[in-house]
């Protein structure tokens, strides 16, 4: 391979600009040529290309958001959008392509694999639900913004003896809730991957009152409810809250060192793929180390909820 393609898609998570530099500089440094796709598969279609050298992907590892810029695009779903592609790429001279992403930009990767274009996928999502990889790019740095949120919020909840509803994302899985409200010290956390149970959250909330406690913080990500919903419901059964919905700023600031290092690593190890003429394979890292597999091990099985975390946030919040 002597060109290939770069482009970020879905939603943005911090640490994509620091797989986008690791993949050109990878890239050159090897006598790749690079070409950056801006706004993910819309850009793809519309044949929205740029050459990248060295000095293009200087002063992003510390950015958040994608200098590529990122979009949901519909029509990549239909046949016809996946075949326009391939044929901007070729009419490029792009002979592979490395897509950072969610799990729904890893479906379009695959659908490229299946046409015979070679598509290699690096995980980018704040949402940390793709299948297969211990961490996916910008977990760690939406975890830490959120944990700031909940320890502002904690001060204020203490002072006026106040139970607090956190809304945080996670359309579909529940690990920025997991995780923030297990270091966040929250007393109940609402995750979809684990039954609801309006009467257990109230139960908790009375014993931590008969025990003398006058705040309270319930992490609840998106996915199950909404921040205003699940206030409504505890309302009905007597239970006054407040509630402060975090929204995008989880997906903005300043990538942490962890999401920069996952980043460069992948972005690597991503060209090392190309490099070899191999396509349709997923990135990810399973203890501390650079793995690949297939996409189709993506999507045999659905993310799995750490279990034995969430039994810990119990135990931690009686
Ligand atoms: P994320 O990658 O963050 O999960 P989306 O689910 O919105 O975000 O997917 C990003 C883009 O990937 C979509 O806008 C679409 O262009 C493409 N995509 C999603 N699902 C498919 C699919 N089944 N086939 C082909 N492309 C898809
Ligand atoms: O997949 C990442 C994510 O931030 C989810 O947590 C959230 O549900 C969704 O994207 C929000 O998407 P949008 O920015 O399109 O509203």
């Amino acid at each position: 391979m002597k060109k290939i393609g770069v482009l970020t898609s879905g939603g943005d998570a911090p640490g994509m600009n620091a797989a986008v530099r690791a993949v050109v500089r990878k890239a050159i440094y090897h006598d790749l040529e690079v070409v950056g796709v801006h706004q993910g598969y819309q850009g793809l279609i519309e044949g929205k290309f740029r050459s990248l050298e060295l000095g293009d992907v200087g002063d992003i590892i510390q950015r958040g958001g994608t200098m590529l810029h990122s979009a949901r695009c519909l029509e990549f779903k239909e046949e016809s959008g996946q075949q326009k592609a391939i044929d901007q790429m070729k009419r490029e001279g792009i002979e592979g392509l490395v897509i950072i992403g969610g799990d729904g930009s890893y479906r379009g990767a695959l659908a490229l694999t299946e046409k015979g274009f070679p598509a290699v996928g690096i995980p980018g999502t704040i949402d940390n639900d793709i299948r297969g990889t211990d961490y996916t790019i910008g977990f760690d740095t939406a975890s830490n913004t959120v944990i700031e949120a909940i320890d502002k919020i904690r001060d204020t909840a203490t002072s006026h003896d106040r139970t607090f509803i956190i809304e945080v994302m996670g359309r579909d899985a529940g690990d920025i809730a997991l995780w923030t409200g297990l270091a966040g010290g929250a007393e109940t956390i609402v995750i979809p991957e684990e039954t609801f149970n309006l009467d257990e959250i109230v139960y908790r909330l009375q014993r931590g009152k008969e025990r003398g406690k006058k705040h309270s913080i319930i992490v609840v990500a998106e996915g199950v409810m909404s921040g205003t919903e699940l206030k409504v419901e505890l309302g009905k059964r007597g239970i006054d809250t407040h509630v402060s919905v975090l929204g995008h700023m989880q997906r903005g600031g300043s990538p942490t060192v962890r999401d920069r290092v996952l980043a460069s690593m992948m972005g690597a190890h991503a060209v090392e793929l190309l490099m070899q003429d191999i396509g349709g394979r997923a990135i990810g890292i399973r203890n501390k180390s650079v793995v690949d597999y297939s996409f189709s091990e993506v999507f045999e099985s659905v993310h799995v909820l750490d279990e034995a975390m969430y039994k810990l946030s119990k135990e931690l919040s009686i």
